[in-house]
């Protein structure tokens, strides 16, 4: 079902009033539009449980839009032309009866329809199985989820199975929006477009890698969906191990969707259980108190607004993963995120072995390995620090560690870098699920990470606390020291 026209297209946005549609989704589309990417005739229903009319909500969107795309980029004629896609529908999801007015809007049934389910997991069956009782779709449909499905592995397997019932694999788009950036996608392109990379990828060349998420907001009046999530559920179940995939995965045979999420899920599968004996080494679990956040002070967790005192739920993970395969075998993967941390920043870390034979200063034998440094996120880019010889007659062969650096937006001199919602909408449209998460990737995802909760669970142990504004736990430096390493720091 690939179809890389720009075709014109009937999308249905299901929650169009929420967070998520207002502050990624319209703005996406809209960043769309300005690329001239929206065929002519496309549009686009919003549907909610809001009484409002379809002239109050393009007027809220445009607001919205001002807000959330940047001055430079914000376009008074382009929005005007977007917003004339839009039409409102008021719509109480569970009542099929409603239903019949989206078969009204559509005004040439054959146009593509994508559905777009910008709203609580569990009301993903309900809209699925009214759109299909009510014709509303057919086996064309491209239906877009978003994270999470489920908070384990038995509610994720009721809610595909829902999803299941009335439509194919090939027409769900499950999001997790890490596939969706630019530099997330690079890792497909080092990897295995680069015969150097390739051919040193494993346990004989690589000692460990680090993967980093961190992230400076704390809840950011969330608290009802983030209690009940924490951040094992939020961002290490799916962002984190579909960066553990990418980079761990084999070579695909080719770039198909399947391709790519069969690789993926041989990692999944090889992951090493983290068993009740294993938690102290392995796994640390934060949550933050008062402290500083760019300088101002913050709240602690529990003092957030709507915050239940009494909670456990972690607001950082810090942990470490094995695969137990050949590729990776004695290999660690040493994972850490959290809110409330001194700044943002996604990087990857490969830490190389070093040579087989030292010959240089006993004293800088510490510096002898090379790190290959991949920024997602800010500042997109790559480093990889060698080591060269310091300049200078006194120097002898002393050793000094440099970057070949990469900064996207200055060499490529990148006029900016598309936001992931743009990217996987984009693709959703084109009909291409590469960037979309399988059903067995979520469920293989949920399995490692249920028995990592239920550990939690039985040992009955608090969260440790660290304050806003630091690098989460002491016990998180100390897992990895333990085995003779630190996390990195960039000088
Ligand atoms: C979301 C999580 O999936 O990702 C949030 O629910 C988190 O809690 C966000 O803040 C981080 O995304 P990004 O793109 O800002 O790194």
């Amino acid at each position: 079902m690939v179809n890389n026209t720009n075709t014109r297209c009937d999308l249905m946005l299901f929650g169009a009033l929420g967070d998520l549609a207002q502050r990624k989704l319209f703005p996406a589309l809209y960043q769309l539009e300005r690329a001239g990417l929206l065929a002519q005739g496309s549009r686009i229903l919003a549907i909610a449980r809001t009484e409002a009319t379809t002239a109050e909500v393009r007027e809220q969107l445009l607001e919205k839009l001002r807000h959330h795309v940047k001055d430079s980029e914000f376009d008074a004629e382009v929005a005007n032309t977007f917003l004339q896609r839009v039409d409102y529908q008021l719509l109480d999801f569970t009542d099929p009866e409603g239903y019949g007015a989206l078969r009204e809007w559509r005004d040439e049934p054959n146009n593509e329809l994508i559905v777009y389910m910008a709203t609580p997991p569990s009301m993903y069956g309900v809209i699925a199985r009214n759109m299909k009782a009510t014709s509303c779709c057919n086996e064309k449909t491209r239906v877009v989820v978003e994270k999470p499905i489920g908070h384990d592995l038995e509610s994720s397997r009721v809610i595909n199975d829902e999803l299941g019932e009335v439509y194919n694999e090939n027409q769900l788009f499950r999001i997790d929006h890490y596939l969706g950036k630019e530099t997330v996608q690079n890792l497909i392109a080092l990897r295995f477009a680069n015969n150097l990379f390739a051919s040193q990828w494993d346990q004989n060349h690589i000692s460990h890698v680090e993967i980093t998420v961190a992230e400076s907001v704390g809840i950011e009046g969330r608290w009802g969906y983030f209690d009940q999530a924490g951040q094992i559920r939020d961002m290490i179940q799916n962002h984190l191990l579909q960066l553990l995939c990418l980079i761990a995965m084999d070579p695909p045979a080719d770039l198909s969707a399947d391709s790519i999420r069969d690789e993926k899920v041989k990692v999944l599968k090889a992951l090493k259980r983290i068993t009740p004996d294993m938690m102290d080494r392995y796994v640390v679990r934060g949550q933050y108190t008062a402290g500083t956040s760019n300088g101002k002070p913050v709240p602690g967790y529990l003092e957030e607004e709507g915050a239940n005192k009494g909670s456990a739920t972690e607001t950082f993970v810090a942990l470490k993963a094995e695969i137990d395969n050949w590729r990776w075998s004695g290999v660690p993967f040493y994972i850490r995120t959290g809110k409330r941390l001194p700044e943002k920043l996604s990087q990857i870390i490969i830490h190389f072995k070093p040579a087989p034979h030292y010959i240089f200063d006993p004293d800088q034998k510490h510096l002898a390995n090379n790190k290959l440094i991949i920024r997602l996120q800010p500042d997109e880019g790559m480093a990889l620090k060698i080591l060269t010889k310091d300049q200078g007659l006194d120097k002898g062969m002393r050793l000094r560690q440099g970057p070949l650096e990469l900064t996207f937006s200055e060499t490529f001199e990148t006029e900016r870098i598309p936001d992931a919602y743009e990217r996987l909408l984009w693709e959703v449209m084109k009909g291409n699920q590469y960037l979309f998460v399988r059903r067995d990737e979520v469920e293989y995802a949920w399995r490692w990470v249920d028995e990592i909760i239920a550990n939690w669970r039985d040992s009955g142990e608090p969260p440790k606390r660290y304050a806003a504004g630091t690098w989460g736990p002491v016990a998180s430096i100390a897992m990895i020291t333990r085995d003779g390493r630190s996390w990195y720091e960039d000088a």
